[in-house]
């Protein structure tokens, strides 16, 4: 199924963060709002905190986004899944899919859902948000790799980069996803670029019998998403672990084993992916802050 939204008639309209927000008791449309909707429900929604980094979309934009929905959520383990989940009063999907939004060079944004949720998905993360940038859902696969490569599917050749991002991590934010774009379009020589940071806790080589070693921990990192390549190298990068049989954690690992140049860019700790409840609360705290540095 294949469903484009967003229009692009909002270039221009301004850098600034846009904050909108709705005062039940002194907003004069709700005032004049009839009387049911100011019901319990109708409050709870227009308080919620629904700041919002305004759209943008560039004349000539170069990159389309791939956000990886597509999985079941087993160790979050909530019916219905984690996308969907209302953090600080957007889905997950909602805020990642914004971030990307509000980068002017993305002109597409892809999102890779399991096939009988799209239509639910579209519905609750995307129809009832000003998306600019018009958004195409893919079909997920069973392994992160497979839905990767599928949403890869659906960009048009003509884009010349393309980011894909877990959307289960709801903290990215315009300016993470613009300095990971800027890192591969401002490096020749260079594949791509992921988003992480430097190791800080002292890692372990653990075996059966216990510790067999201490790595020097100055040459890890923790790689998370976005993560940005040149389109060609992308495709070829997962066209060769294909027809080879490799299935990597991640989209660089396939680019690093043909011998590409990724770059690593330094992104906030806090860039994290939700994956167990335990996560919720950082998140929740993390958007929390988030929210109250743009109002
Ligand atoms: N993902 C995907 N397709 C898959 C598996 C994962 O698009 N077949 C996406 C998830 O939706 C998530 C991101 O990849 O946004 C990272 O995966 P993970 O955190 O493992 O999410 P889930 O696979 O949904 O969770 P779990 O492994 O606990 O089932
Ligand atoms: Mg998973």
């Amino acid at each position: 199924m294949t469903r484009i939204e967003g229009s692009r008639d909002k270039e221009g309209a301004g850098q600034g963060v846009v904050t909108r927000r709705l005062d039940p008791i002194h907003g004069p449309s709700v005032l004049a709002a009839p009387e049911f909707l100011l019901d319990k429900e109708s409050l709870d929604l227009l308080t919620a905190p629904v700041a919002a980094i305004r759209g943008k979309l560039s004349h000539n934009p170069h990159t389309a986004a791939v956000i990886l929905a597509g999985g079941t959520g087993e160790r979050f383990g909530r019916i219905g899944g984690k996308q969907t989940l209302e953090l600080q009063g957007k889905p997950v999907l909602t805020w990642s899919a914004e971030a990307f939004d509000a980068v002017s060079d993305v002109g597409l944004i892809v999102i890779v859902a399991p096939e009988e949720r799209m239509d639910e998905y579209c519905r609750e993360a995307i129809d009832g948000f000003p998306f600019v940038t018009p958004v195409l859902m893919a079909p997920a696969g069973v392994l992160r790799q497979e839905s990767s490569f599928s949403g890869i599917s659906r960009v048009p050749s003509t884009y010349e980069f393309i980011a894909i991002h877990d959307a289960a991590r709801p903290l990215v934010t315009p300016e993470l996803i613009g300095h990971t774009l800027s890192a591969v379009r401002g490096n020749l020589d260079a594949d791509g670029a992921v988003v992480g940071y430097p190791a800080i806790d002292t890692l372990k080589i653990v075996s059966d019998e216990g510790i067999i070693g201490t790595p020097d921990r100055s040459a890890f990192w923790v790689a998370q998403t976005p993560q940005a390549f040149r389109s060609d190298v992308l495709r070829e990068a997962h066209a060769t672990a294909l027809a080879e049989g490799f299935v990597g954690t991640d989209d660089s690992s396939l680019v690093e084993r043909i011998g590409g140049r990724v770059l690593l860019v330094q992104g906030p700790r806090n860039n994290i992916k939700i994956t167990v409840p335990e996560d919720r609360l950082a998140i929740e705290a993390g958007l929390g802050m988030w929210l109250q540095e743009r109002v």
